[in-house]
């Protein structure tokens, strides 16, 4: 139980790795908000962490809409009693050429993945600070952080791009006890990488 007494919040939580991640903190013994734009599957994994005994809460949270990252984040510090961890997973592909790649669908990766990271830290960081007890965020990097593939502009751009918020909130975040990292996995099948097979 490494996680006993922590709250956790885990974006795109009902589905794939951030559902795995939910459900092995919750294990640890951490309270636990799933956040998604998925709201039944949010609420399918609190409810399986509540059967098992745990504190959880599934939430709506559309990680690119300002108002609902502050408010959602708001909610699971009232609900679960504060922010200790947050891990800002929430992401999506789309595989295209560069030449030929939508400029909308460019927008949407580099919001969900960037403006997704920075609204979460920062709702995240401002309870962090208050509450005077540390915290650390989690980012949901990706082989594709360090290394590019073909068809993949947007994703390899935005997952560069953590790499940079991550180490500025590391320097910041230092002084009040904050740590930051990033999770840089390989291929992993989950319904993103399911979704891109033809
Ligand atoms: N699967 C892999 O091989 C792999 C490898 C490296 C990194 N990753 C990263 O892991 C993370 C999770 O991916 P996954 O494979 O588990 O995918 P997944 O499709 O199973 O889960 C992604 C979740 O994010 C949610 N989501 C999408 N847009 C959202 C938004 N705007 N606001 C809130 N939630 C939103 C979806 O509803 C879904 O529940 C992503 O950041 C992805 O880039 C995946």
């Amino acid at each position: 139980m490494k996680l006993r007494g922590k709250t956790a919040l885990v974006t795109g939580a009902a589905s794939g790795i951030g559902r795995e991640i939910a459900l092995l903190y919750a294990r640890e013994g951490a309270a636990v908000a799933i956040a998604d734009l998925n709201l039944a599957g949010a609420e399918a994994v609190q409810s399986e962490i509540e059967a098992k005994g745990g504190r959880a809460l599934g939430l709506a949270m559309d990680v690119t809409s300002e108002a609902q990252v502050d408010q959602g984040i708001d909610r699971a510090a009232a609900a679960l009693g504060g922010i200790d961890i947050l891990v800002s997973n929430a992401g999506i592909q789309i595989v295209k050429p560069i030449h030929e790649f939508p400029f909308e669908e460019w927008r949407k990766i580099i919001a969900i993945h960037l403006d997704g990271a920075f609204l979460t830290t920062r709702a995240a960081l401002r309870h962090m600070y208050r509450q005077g007890r540390g915290g650390a965020i989690v980012y949901m990097g990706s082989v594709h952080s360090k290394l590019a593939s073909p068809l993949k502009a947007p994703y390899a751009t935005a997952k560069h791009g953590i790499l940079g918020l991550c180490r500025t909130v590391a320097k910041e975040g230092a002084a009040h006890r904050v740590r930051a990292n990033v999770i840089c996995p390989g291929f992993v099948l989950t319904p993103l990488v399911k979704n891109q097979i033809p």
